[in-house]
């Protein structure tokens, strides 16, 4: 529990419930620019800076993970200019943000297919991953080069592989474990699943976003691009997620 320091008219504190886990779509960058005459990649350059304010929000209000969907899978169709540009923003983030977030005790993951990422945002990426390894405070987590899809079809090759293997017996495949297959596995158990779920700038749909993890998360759509997303959106999110009342499935 969370206290934001609202004040109710009776003057008693309203205590909020802070998700442990916020996975975030952030989506508007293009727009955002084009509406300011800008090259898309700048809209890409702000929602960078942008993540990094809502990192830090999201640390001081106690989230223990925020998982940010930074490229997906179908992301390569884009101009290549803009990809090379999205590719380098590790690289930037590296070098500009990581050391903030290492004074703040952010440890840094990353989960997606890595086989396809360049080098250099494979380094940086790393770098950050070992910088901030000792971390024990909020945990952001990277989705580069994720697709849900990909992500569930590479747990049932390996699932097949180790019954092949003898390691597993198909009788032992329950839900507790397909979740250990899957790219969220390195997370505490009570940590892999979004309890909310923030898409940006309009649209409502996943994309392929953490479609197993998400199968009881809350889904909160605004219209705020994500550049101008900040700690008072993310405040109002939490608030409408404590507005929600999570069952799942009972009554
Ligand atoms: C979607 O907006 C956004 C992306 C595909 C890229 C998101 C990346 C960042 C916010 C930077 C992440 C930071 C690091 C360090 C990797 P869009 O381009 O689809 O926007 P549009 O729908 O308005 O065109």
């Amino acid at each position: 529990m969370f206290n934001f320091g609202f004040k109710k008219k009776t003057t008693i504190e309203t205590a909020i419930e802070v998700p442990k886990h916020i996975a975030i779509i952030m989506d508007g960058n293009g727009r955002w620019a084009k509406k300011r005459m800008q090259p898309r990649v700048m809209g890409h350059k702000a929602g960078m800076d942008a993540l990094q304010k809502v990192t830090k929000a999201a640390s001081d209000l106690g989230v223990k993970v925020l998982t940010v969907y930074a490229f997906s899978t179908e992301n390569w169709s884009r101009p290549e200019k803009e990809v090379s540009f999205i590719m380098n923003l590790p690289v930037e983030f590296y070098d500009k943000y990581v050391p903030e977030l290492h004074a703040n005790n952010v440890k840094i993951q990353m989960i997606g297919d890595h086989s396809r990422l360049p080098q250099a945002t494979l380094d940086a990426l790393y770098k950050a991953e070992e910088t901030t390894k000792r971390n024990t405070g909020l945990i952001l987590n990277f989705a580069l080069n994720y697709g849900g899809r990909a992500e569930l079809t590479d747990a049932v090759k390996a699932i097949s592989q180790d019954v092949l293997d003898a390691k597993l017996n198909p009788g032992d495949i329950d839900e507790n474990l397909i979740s250990d297959y899957l790219y969220t596995h390195f997370l505490n158990p009570n940590l892999r699943d979004p309890d909310l779920v923030i898409r940006t700038s309009g649209e409502i749909r996943l994309s392929n976003f953490l479609p197993w993890q998400t199968a009881y998360s809350e889904l909160y759509f605004t219209d705020v691009a994500w550049p101008d997303f900040d700690q008072e959106a993310l405040t109002e999110a939490i608030k409408e997620y404590n507005r929600r009342h999570r069952r799942f499935g009972g009554v």
